[in-house]
């Protein structure tokens, strides 16, 4: 985090997304103003609040896109929720503050497997002290102990015998170091829990179902099974099994909590659908009651977690929503003031379409050209070709609905259609598709409005 600057960020997201230049520079400063703060007196730090941001903008333009890359890039723990998810409490489904009960979690998980990384070494040499152990059994000395007939003589042999054993020991070590032993059986007891009964499903009730699980669990005895597997794996089992032991979880848990509430980022995801009253019909599971139950997490408050409780003042939320049928202001007015930020990403035309058809690390044309590869055949698309897609792209959004760059997938794959259908017969061939291919296979369809609207 010490050198993802502003800049570097936005240099990081530029490889994924096509333009949307202000909404990446809010998000940019609003991660590295987590990164300042940490750098405060812990008076000062306490003060700061995050700037929580809304990116406004049409369908399909990247917001969460930029959502989803930026996850990836955060060393903190973040979860991307969706807003329509969402019940007022004292309904069924799933309540607002799940979201820091699962953001919590991934915090223990990933502080669990950083502690993990850091004592696998010692796991590892453990596990293989039992793996030698059960290739050969230690010695069980006859040691005399009252009776002293012949104590001189059996302290002798037992000690060579030790001597013996350990050499022994030290060569099969070796012998599993070089993976000699891969193709050996032992025998190991694995433990296994049982369940008696199904685990009840029910959405809204899965905490509950993780709480029964965990009790159960630790009434049901723990069943162990003796199996025979191959030394590798049972390295394996004995190293995770060790390494449990090893961890102390109390720790992990009071890191988890310290990072989720200092580092935490939530994503909500299509905030404008939970805008605007009841729609009239049917028991209203009000959204505004989701908006009001939202605010005191989004203020700051506490929530208790099986873990705990976490305190969410300093957690950042970056919200998204296209806004076409409501406005930001449509939202709780407590709740736009929680949301002092906010970047609108552009709609998108055919310059930008152009760009990301081939620019971005998992362009479009990159992903179709690589899987038709496998077939064995070669396609290439003219400079042209790819203009022509794009003006189609931005023509039949104009036309129809703007559904931003999500367009190109539809025209793309009815543009291949057939060059896809047929490939697995024309293995070793190259293939160039050029404008004239293009308009070949689209134009028609292009032409009349009510064909395009059902088929790109
Ligand atoms: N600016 C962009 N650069 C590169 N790819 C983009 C861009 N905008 C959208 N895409 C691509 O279009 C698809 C849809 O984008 P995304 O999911 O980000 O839309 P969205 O803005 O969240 O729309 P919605 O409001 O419907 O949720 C994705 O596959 C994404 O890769
Ligand atoms: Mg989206």
């Amino acid at each position: 985090m010490d050198n993802l600057t502003p800049k570097k960020i936005v240099k990081i997201l530029d490889r994924y997304i096509i333009g949307q230049d202000k909404a990446k520079k809010a998000v940019s400063i609003a991660m590295r103003n987590r990164w300042r703060r940490q750098q405060l007196s812990s008076e000062l730090k306490e003060e700061v609040l995050p700037k929580n941001i809304i990116m406004i903008g049409p369908t399909g333009v990247g917001k969460t896109e930029i959502a989803r890359r930026l996850s990836k890039l955060a060393q903190a723990p973040f979860i991307k929720v969706e807003a329509s998810k969402f019940t007022e409490v004292g309904y069924v489904g799933r309540d607002v503050e799940s979201m820091i009960r699962d953001l919590a979690n991934l915090a223990v998980n990933i502080i669990k497997s950083e502690h993990m990384k850091k004592i696998q070494e010692k796991a590892k040499a453990m596990a293989e002290e039992r793996i030698l152990d059960l290739l050969l059994p230690p010695l069980k000395l006859t040691r005399s102990s009252t009776i002293t007939e012949k104590p001189e003589g059996d302290e002798k042999s037992n000690e060579v015998k030790e001597e013996n054993h350990q050499a022994t020991r030290e060569k099969i070590r070796i012998q599993l170091r070089d993976g000699k032993l891969d193709s050996r059986y032992v025998d190991l007891d694995v433990k296994e829990r049982s369940m008696p009964f199904g685990v009840i499903s029910n959405i809204g009730m899965e905490e509950l179902e993780i709480n029964l699980k965990e009790m159960m669990g630790s009434i049901m005895p723990e069943k162990s099974k003796r199996k025979k597997v191959k030394v590798p794996e049972a390295m394996s089992i004995i190293a995770q099994e060790e390494a449990g032991k090893l961890i102390d979880m109390d720790k992990v848990v009071k890191e988890a909590i310290e990072r989720t509430e200092q580092h935490g980022i939530i994503f909500i995801d299509e905030i404008d659908k939970i805008t605007g009253k009841s729609s009239g019909h049917g028991p209203d599971v009000s959204r505004e009651g989701v908006q009001r139950d939202m605010l005191p997490i989004v203020e700051g408050s506490t929530v208790s977690t099986k873990h705990g409780p976490v305190k969410t003042d300093h957690i950042l939320f970056i919200a998204t929503g296209a806004f076409h049928a409501s406005k930001p202001s449509d939202l709780i007015p407590e709740l736009q003031g929680r949301f002092p930020i906010r970047v609108e990403l552009n709609a998108l035309g055919k310059d930008e379409f152009i760009r990301i058809l081939q620019e971005p690390r998992n362009a479009l044309i990159k992903q179709y050209v690589a899987l038709i590869k496998t077939e064995g055949v070669d396609i290439t698309f003219t400079e042209d070709a790819i203009k022509e897609i794009a003006s189609i792209a931005a023509e039949v959004n104009e036309r129809t609905e703007n559904i931003g760059a999500r367009r190109l997938h539809t025209i793309l794959e009815k543009l291949l259609e057939d060059i896809s259908f047929n490939a697995p017969e024309r293995k070793n061939t190259k293939l160039s598709i050029n404008d004239k291919y293009v308009k070949e296979k689209l134009s028609d369809i292009v032409k009349d409005e009510d064909l395009s609207r059902y088929i790109l």
